[in-house]
């Protein structure tokens, strides 16, 4: 049995990082960084790209760049990294919380127009642990209300929908170059728009409010310094050479468990919509029926990494469990996930048919 470790690098990330030893630009003006933000930007079919220290700055960018400030609502949803929530909060605007559907543990577009107020400025949809949430529901209610869409596509590098990648639906979108990503430079993330005038704000806001073409010493807008650099490039464009393969890799690994689980009582995968059928498996997502601790003991002493899921919905953390910054609405569906859901992470699933045969031998056994 092999758990592959992660993060998986080579000479060409050696290669490349050489390159920029030897350069006088290890910060974020050596040619690497407009490189890799055009190739990204390329591979999720979208226009412009705009790469930063990381993906929570990335959100915080791209609802400034939206305008949004105090007096407004941004709805997220209640299940989702910290960083989709304290984005809006950071630029002083309220977070929304609302339910995920059940199964595909993404947001629900009916949640999302029950939650619309006067207040609303945007919505974040997160594509969770992979597959994308239902874009042309969330599409159809933004459009009608004139909202524009953020996607938090921190775990969608390559994930489609319909055949479109994600992050080019959104008005904008953020992704993440975090240490246990997909594809990762240990920290990073970037913004990526088919709007020019989107992305040359978050520009002024990530380098010192400068202008293209302007001064070095002209700051015309309160920025400040979110630039990635040359050494984090380097490793990202080596990366996103080796990413179709990984995502080959784990989508057959996966599609080789859940046929192993296909009639196993008490174990539920995450629903993944024929339109979301190509993406990432960042996650391995699950509940089951019984008791989730003794899966959970019994499946790690096998020698598998696995995670008893979130322990709090965003809302219960201690940030906004009192409630004063920010609204609730009723998360059934969430709060059910938080009791009984489990999550494998992705270099389990970079192993071998055999690996993948063996793993679900295991989840079996764990039940
Ligand atoms: C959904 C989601 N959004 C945002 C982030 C924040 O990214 P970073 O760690 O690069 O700041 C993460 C994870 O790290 C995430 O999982």
């Amino acid at each position: 049995m092999g758990i592959p470790s992660w993060p998986v690098s080579g000479a060409r990330e050696r290669e490349l990082l050489e390159e920029v030893l030897q350069s006088d630009r290890w910060g974020g003006y050596h040619p690497f960084v407009a490189r890799f933000e055009q190739e990204f930007a390329a591979f999720q079919q979208c226009r412009f790209g705009l790469s930063a220290c990381n993906g929570t700055v990335t959100l915080e960018m791209a609802l400034e760049a939206l305008g949004i400030g105090e007096g407004d609502e941004v709805i997220v949803p209640a299940i989702s990294f910290i960083s989709t929530a304290t984005a809006v909060s950071r630029v002083r605007a309220t977070p929304v919380f609302v339910d995920i559907e059940p199964d595909t543990f993404n947001i629900d577009p009916q949640r999302i127009r029950e939650a619309i107020s006067p207040k609303t400025r945007a919505i974040i949809p997160v594509h969770f642990g992979g597959p994308m949430a239902d874009m042309d529901a969330i599409t159809a209610i933004a459009s009608a209300h004139g909202l524009p869409i953020l996607e938090d596509a921190a775990h969608a590098h390559g994930s489609e929908w319909n055949g479109t990648r994600a992050g080019s639906i959104g008005a904008i979108s953020s992704f993440s170059f975090q240490n246990g990503k997909v594809m990762t430079a240990g920290e990073g993330g970037i913004l990526l728009s088919n709007d020019e005038a989107l992305i040359d704000r978050a520009r002024e806001i990530l380098d010192q409010g400068r202008r293209k073409g302007e001064g070095w010493f002209f700051h015309y807008t309160l920025g400040t310094n979110y630039r990635i650099t040359a050494w984090q490039s380097a490793v990202l464009i080596a990366q996103l050479e080796r990413l179709p393969e990984q995502n080959q890799r784990r989508a057959r690994n996966v599609a080789i468990i859940r046929e192993n689980l296909a009639d196993q009582s008490g174990l539920h995968f995450q629903r993944v919509p024929e339109a979301a059928r190509v993406h990432t498996n960042y996650l391995l997502l699950g509940w089951v029926d019984g008791d989730r601790a003794a899966f959970h003991k019994k499946f790690t002493a096998a020698g598998f990494p696995c995670t008893p899921f979130y322990p709090h919905t965003l809302y219960e953390n201690p940030l906004y469990r009192d409630r004063t910054n920010c609204r609730v609405t009723p998360c059934p569906n969430s709060e059910a996930r938080i009791r009984d859901a489990f999550w494998i992470p992705h270099r389990a699933l970079l192993g071998t048919d055999e690996d993948a045969t063996a793993l679900a031998v295991a989840m079996r056994n764990a039940l």
